[in-house]
């Protein structure tokens, strides 16, 4: 299919945007970049959510109409969308008047086909998140999503008559695998359907209750649902804001190939979407996919808290580019993932500032130095199948293992880490290919042209790749090669065929890609957790080798360890390494332990851990430790304490 429509949710004004809003802007946009360089024609919309009950709120607490609200918050997103450099084609806002056209002919059009009905209703209203449960969702008087208490309210309505879709939609799930992804929430949304009753949709607010909503055209007493409303905006869109071309081309921009929406949002989408399209007798979108959720040290993220990811914050730190990255190399898309700087410090050090940076540098570096500057051509001649011929083999287009159909499948299912982890495997390929051709040492001239053609072309190629997720990092890589097209105005058919660099191409080496950040100067440093430990005995002048190392079980059993609880635990005095801790491990003993900077006091309470109980005592600081805690320490110097994963009784021994 020549054309690609993708979505973002529509994102509500009552608040300014946060990490949670820039993932899903992030991924429609590599999906919509990849598929621009694929040669499609893109229609990648984003927009805001203006109406409902928590604008209106919002609005008021501020001493503002709705609407002005909205044309003040809009704006936070339409800036952050450019500081991430998102290419969206379109940016909707549901108070356009076009939109709300549209809304108002659909709603016409339902009633007149009977969709709609008005009817009495009486139900358990939950004010903040804008909806109705039955008696049976709810539990203690309290919404089942939100935990506050719910309202029991009586009033006339309209609804859509969405229950009687029930059947048709659980056979279009079952019949379109891909339909909903990743796979785990579509069965969770099959689930619900087969477990339970599909209501009718109540699709009005009367407007006594809120009057910030488009009217019903058929009704002035009342106004639309938000998420009626909300919804329509992925098909009113492709009227109003969709690039030239849909029309003209001989197709139409609806149905969408993909929506991309938060797990939270999933059913308004799976279920009232869809079964609205049904009755419009319009087509369903092409997919659904449901991500997963970011946390902060494992909370949920909330301003009470004071945890709220900044995005444009985190870009003016990092970099936007190696922020895109850490989003979707860190998680895999669908699944939720827990946020911090050290862990993306830690990828730019190692993925990008090592992996990626360092390959470019060093392949410059040699064509400066050994081509005066410029590309070499190949040799044909000698190129040696197995070595470059291997290289090549990961960038040819004609095969099916080649990188554009695995690129096309893995984003095809919006698997985004499947697809990084496959581009750095390739980069892993390109270094060994370095380890094993050993350029500075090569003799023969042909050879070595050939060996730094490989590199540049392969570096050139991978970059193409990698521009939907960095677009910036890609174009400065192009310009380093000495390259001056913009990425986004190449396709991939002809721009990713081997060969399209042209020797005598001057390169341009600049600034490294990533430069490295300090870990220790910028996150805390941590002590070993071992603290007061003799240092192990070394081995005199000879460099141990893993026979050395060897030991036998009776040198294992010779250490005694055993499960204790936490019963206390303080700082040591003086030291913001050491924790004193009292330890059950079938008797009562104190040990104190370095891992001060990791852990909190607090937090050791309670804990089973594992303790060597047959030391000989040291004293530390002063204090004496009867025993050491084993800890797992990684290359940053983060501790993590071990503790059993069953429950089981302290003094327990460990064989
Ligand atoms: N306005 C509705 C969507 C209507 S679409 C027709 C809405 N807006 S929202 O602003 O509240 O949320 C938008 C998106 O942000 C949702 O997809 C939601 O899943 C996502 N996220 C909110 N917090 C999040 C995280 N902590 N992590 C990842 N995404 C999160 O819902």
């Amino acid at each position: 299919m020549k054309k690609f429509y993708i979505t973002t949710p529509i994102y509500y004004v009552n608040d300014v945007p946060h990490i949670g809003h820039a993932y899903t802007t992030i991924a429609a946009d590599i999906l919509a970049r990849y598929n621009r360089l694929k040669g499609k024609s893109v229609f990648f919309l984003t927009g805001t959510d203006e109406h409902g009950q928590k604008v209106d709120k919002a609005a008021h607490e501020r001493g503002r109409t709705p609407q002005e609200h909205a044309d003040i918050m809009v704006e936070n997103f339409r800036s952050l969308w450019q500081r991430l450099n998102i290419s969206n084609d379109a940016f909707i806002r549901t108070t356009d008047a076009e939109h709300k056209k549209t809304v108002q002919e659909v709603l016409r059009r339902l009633l007149e086909k009977g969709e709609i009905v008005k009817r009495a209703y009486s139900g358990w209203y939950c004010t903040p998140d804008e909806r109705f449960w039955t008696e049976k969702e709810i539990t203690g008087g309290k919404c089942p999503e939100c935990r506050r208490p719910v309202e029991r309210i009586q009033e006339e309505n309209y609804f859509f008559l969405m229950s009687k879709y029930q059947d048709r939609l659980i056979r279009y799930i079952e019949d379109n695998p891909s339909y909903i992804l990743p796979g785990t929430r579509r069965n969770e949304v099959l689930g619900f359907l087969k477990n339970n009753d599909l209501g009718d949709l109540c699709i009005s607010r009367p407007k006594s209750r809120l009057s910030w909503g488009v009217p019903l055209p058929f009704d002035e007493d009342f106004v639309a649902y938000v998420w009626f409303d909300a919804l329509l905006n992925y098909y009113s869109a492709t009227r109003y804001l969709a690039p030239p071309g849909g029309g003209e081309g001989g197709f139409a921009w609806w149905p969408a190939e993909h929506h991309l929406v938060g797990k939270d949002i999933l059913t308004t989408h799976a279920v009232y979407w869809s079964t609205m399209l049904m009755a419009l007798e319009w087509d369903l979108p092409g997919n659904i996919f449901a991500h997963g959720w970011w946390t902060v040290s494992g909370e949920k993220m909330s301003k009470s808290l004071g945890n709220v990811v900044d995005p444009a914050a985190m870009a003016d730190k990092y970099g936007v580019d190696a922020f895109r990255y850490f989003l979707f190399r860190e998680v895999p898309f669908g699944l939720d993932g827990d946020f911090s700087e050290e862990a993306l410090a830690k990828r730019i050090n190692t993925d990008l500032a090592n992996d990626l940076g360092n390959l470019l540098s060093r392949t410059l570096t040699m064509i400066e130095k050994y081509r005066n500057g410029t590309i070499p051509a190949p040799v044909q001649a000698r190129d040696r199948e197995g070595l470059e011929g291997r290289i090549r083999a990961w960038f040819s287009g004609e095969s099916d293992t080649g990188m554009t159909p695995a690129i096309d499948g893995y984003l095809g299912r919006v698997q985004f880490h499947h697809a990084l982890t496959h581009l750095w495997k390739v980069m892993a390929e390109i270094n060994e290919y370095i380890a094993a051709t050993v350029p500075w040492k090569e003799k023969d001239e042909d050879t070595l042209s050939n060996i730094l053609y490989t590199l540049a072309e392969s570096l050139r190629l991978l970059s193409l790749y990698l521009y939907p997720f960095m677009p910036d990092t890609a174009d400065n890589i192009w310009a380093q090669l000495g390259l001056h097209q913009k990425i986004s105005s190449l396709k991939l058919q002809e721009a990713g065929m081997w060969g399209w660099l042209k020797p005598g191409t001057k390169i341009q080496k600049g600034s490294a890609l990533f430069p490295r950040i300090d870990l220790k100067k910028n996150f805390r440093k941590q002590a070993p957790a071992n603290e007061g430990k003799p240092p192990p005995p070394r081995k005199s002048g000879r460099k141990a080798t893993e026979k050395d190392n060897l030991i036998t079980i009776n040198d294992f059993a010779k250490a005694e360890l055993k499960i204790g609880r936490v019963l206390q635990a303080e700082r040591v005095e003086g030291s913001d390494k050491l924790i004193r801790l009292r330890v059950d491990t079938g008797g009562d003993r104190q040990i104190v332990a370095g891992i001060g900077r990791s852990y909190t006091p607090e937090e050791l309470n309670g804990k089973k851990i594992v303790v060597v109980t047959n030391l000989k005592p040291v004293k530390l600081m002063g204090v004496e430790s009867q025993g050491m805690l084993l800890a797992a320490v990684d290359s940053s110097g983060e501790l993590s304490v071990l503790i059993p994963d069953r429950d089981i009784k302290e003094g327990a021994g460990i064989k």
